[in-house]
C-alpha cells in the first residue's frame, strides 16, 4: 500500500516510473522510504524529476537503500565527496563514454545494487538521452527451449575489456593497469540471475563486460551472447529518457542495463552514486 504523498507513474507496463511528491533535501521518513523502493523493485528505474540537492544530499539519499560503493577505478569524482563518481563529457572524442549497452560495475564480484544519477549540466542543443532495458521482460519472452539451454550457465566479466585500452593509454598506463587487474579480477556470474528481493529471474549479460560464456566453444559463446544481448536490447523492453537539470534518476542495476546517448556537441555533466549489491546468484 502507498505511504501516501508519493505519486508512482509508471512510464509503460515493463519498465520504468516517474515519481512525484518526493523532495530530497528533506530527509524520507520510513514510509516513503518503502515505497520508494517498493517502486524502483517493481519498475526497475525510477525517475525523480525536481531535485535540487547537493552531492551529500544525494549521498544521504543513497545511503537508505545500503552502503555506498568505493570510488570508481577510472571515472572522475566530485573532491569532497569521492563517492560521487562524475561522468562528464565535453565533447572532445576521447571522454570517456557510456554508449555501448552495459550494467555498471559488472566486472565486480558484487556489482552495484542500485545506480543513482544526478543531472548537473546538459548539453546546449540537446540529445544525450538515457536509454535502459528490463533484463527480465526479454528472459520471460525467450522461448521455453533457449530459457533451458541457458538456464545453468555463466558467464565470465571483465573490467579489462571496457577499460584496458583507455587506461593504459592515460596517466600511469601500464603501472595502473596492472594495479587495477589485480585488484579487479575476471569475475564469475550466472547467465541467469535471480533478484535477491523478489525472485523474480532476468538475463545477467552485457555488450560492455561480459567476456564470454563459460564452458562453450570459441564460436558458440560469441554467437549465443550476442544473441543474448542483442535480444534484450530490443525496444519492446526500454524506455528512454530526455533529462532536464536536476533530475534524480535511478535504477536496480541487477535487473536492467542501460545506455547514453553520444548525439551532443556540448558539456554534459551528471553525478553518479552506486549503492553496493550482493553476489548475484542463479
Ligand atoms: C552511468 C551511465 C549514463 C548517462 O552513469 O553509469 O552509464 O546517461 N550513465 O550518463
Ligand atoms: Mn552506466
Amino acid at each position: 500500500m502507498p505511504h501516501a504523498n508519493i505519486d508512482v507513474r509508471p512510464i509503460n507496463p515493463t519498465i520504468g516510473a516517474v515519481i512525484e511528491g518526493l523532495d530530497l533535501t528533506r530527509e524520507m521518513d520510513e514510509g516513503t522510504y518503502a515505497d520508494v523502493r517498493q517502486a524502483l523493485l517493481d519498475h526497475l528505474v525510477i525517475v525523480i524529476p525536481e531535485q535540487h540537492i547537493t552531492p551529500a544530499q544525494q549521498l544521504t539519499f543513497a545511503r537508505r537503500f545500503g552502503e555506498v560503493e568505493p570510488p570508481h577505478p577510472v571515472f572522475g569524482r566530485v573532491p569532497e565527496q569521492p563517492e560521487v563518481t562524475v561522468i562528464e563529457q565535453d565533447g572532445s572524442a576521447d571522454a570517456p563514454y557510456n554508449d555501448i549497452w552495459h550494467t555498471d560495475v559488472t566486472f565486480r564480484e558484487k556489482p552495484a545494487m542500485a545506480s543513482i544519477l544526478h543531472a548537473q549540466v546538459l548539453p546546449v542543443g540537446g540529445g544525450g538521452d538515457t536509454l535502459w532495458s528490463s533484463l527480465q521482460a526479454p528472459y520471460e519472452a525467450l522461448s521455453p527451449k533457449i530459457r533451458e539451454l541457458i538456464e545453468d550457465m555463466t558467464a565470465t566479466h571483465d573490467y579489462y575489456m571496457s577499460f584496458g585500452e583507455m587506461v593504459l593509454a592515460g596517466p600511469g598506463g601500464i603501472e595502473k593497469l596492472a594495479a587495477d587487474i589485480i585488484d579487479l579480477p575476471p569475475q564469475t556470474h550466472p547467465v541467469v540471475r535471480t533478484h535477491p528481493e523478489t525472485g523474480r529471474k532476468g538475463l545477467f549479460v552485457n555488450r560492455t563486460f561480459t567476456k564470454h560464456i563459460n564452458g562453450l566453444g570459441y564460436v558458440e559463446r560469441d554467437y549465443l551472447l550476442r544473441m543474448l544481448c542483442e535480444f534484450a536490447e530490443h525496444p519492446n523492453y526500454q524506455m528512454r529518457h530526455t533529462w532536464t537539470k536536476h533530475d534524480l534518476v535511478m535504477w536496480d542495476n541487477r535487473a536492467t542495463m542501460h545506455i547514453a546517448t553520444s548525439n551532443f556537441i556540448s558539456h554534459r555533466k551528471m553525478h553518479r552514486i552506486t549503492v553496493l549489491g550482493d553476489q548475484p546468484y542463479h
